[in-house]
């Protein structure tokens, strides 16, 4: 098989703080976050093109694809993002559809999740290929859930069942064609997904959740850089790191 890979990289990192640069730039464990984001799938010789979604203003892109474009053959190209990251999704798409089939794969992986391991993409892909939907990197929830009385407020109103329920992560891979319509759907009834899921299951399919690793996090403060690069550091010997 083989599949095209989508890099929501257009966030302005509004949780992580006011800096000069955006999070997917920070540097970490000897590269940047977006870098690592982007090594096992450059890496994946069934990864046959790249398409990341960035800022109009971003300045830092082009000398982050310089570097990767040395470490492998993978055409890599670039899309101006959206106000939203369904919309930045759904221009990487959009690109992507001038010269793939709507049933070529595609996976979508967050430039803000620098520790994935080339094991849960393997999962991933092998786990929606025989899939007639496609499938999601997920963990159950560990935690006792809490829901606030009000949002914004400290006062529990009641505990949550955590029965059945996932963090969603990513990799997330679908067909280009369905992806790309499930977007365009949620688009025209200004609707916004947080996940490429959340949109197709909006269109009445069943994503599978495949289990994944805790490790996939997602940087969205100071302190999951930190933790980020404790766990790069602690997987080098044994991960794709750049
Ligand atoms: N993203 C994007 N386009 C947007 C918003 C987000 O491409 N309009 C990307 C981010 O760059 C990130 C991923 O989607 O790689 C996940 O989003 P998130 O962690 O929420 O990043 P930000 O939106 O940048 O952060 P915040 O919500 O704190 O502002
Ligand atoms: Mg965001």
């Amino acid at each position: 098989m083989r599949y095209a890979l989508v890099v929501p990289a257009a966030g302005s990192g509004r949780r992580f703080g006011a800096s000069v640069l955006r999070k997917q730039y920070e540097p970490l464990a000897g590269a940047t976050v977006i870098e690592h984001a982007l090594a096992p799938f450059l890496a994946d010789a069934r990864c046959h093109r790249v398409v990341v979604a960035i800022a109009a203003d971003d300045t830092a892109w082009p000398h982050v694809a310089a570097r990767c474009g040395e470490r492998g053959t993978c055409p890599i190209g670039a899309v101006t993002g959206g106000a939203e990251r369904a919309e930045s999704v759904l221009r990487a798409l959009i690109a992507l559809r001038s010269g793939l089939d709507d049933d070529e794969w595609v996976l979508v992986h967050d430039a803000a999740r620098p520790c994935i391991a080339r094991a849960e993409i393997d999962a991933l892909i092998a786990a929606a290929l025989p899939h007639p939907v496609g499938a999601l990197l997920a963990v159950p929830v560990a935690d006792t859930l809490k829901r606030a009385a009000v949002t914004g407020t400290t006062a529990v109103a009641r505990t949550e069942g955590r029965e059945s329920l996932w963090r969603a992560l990513t990799p997330q891979m679908f067909r280009l064609g369905a992806l790309a319509g499930a977007l365009e759907a949620a688009q025209a009834a200004s609707r916004q997904p947080t996940d490429e899921s959340q949109a197709m299951e909006w269109q009445g399919y069943a994503p599978l959740l495949v289990p994944g690793d805790v490790r996939n996090i997602k940087v969205t403060t100071p302190a999951d850089l930190a933790l980020a690069d404790a766990i790069l550091q602690r997987n080098r010997t044994t991960r794709q790191t750049p």
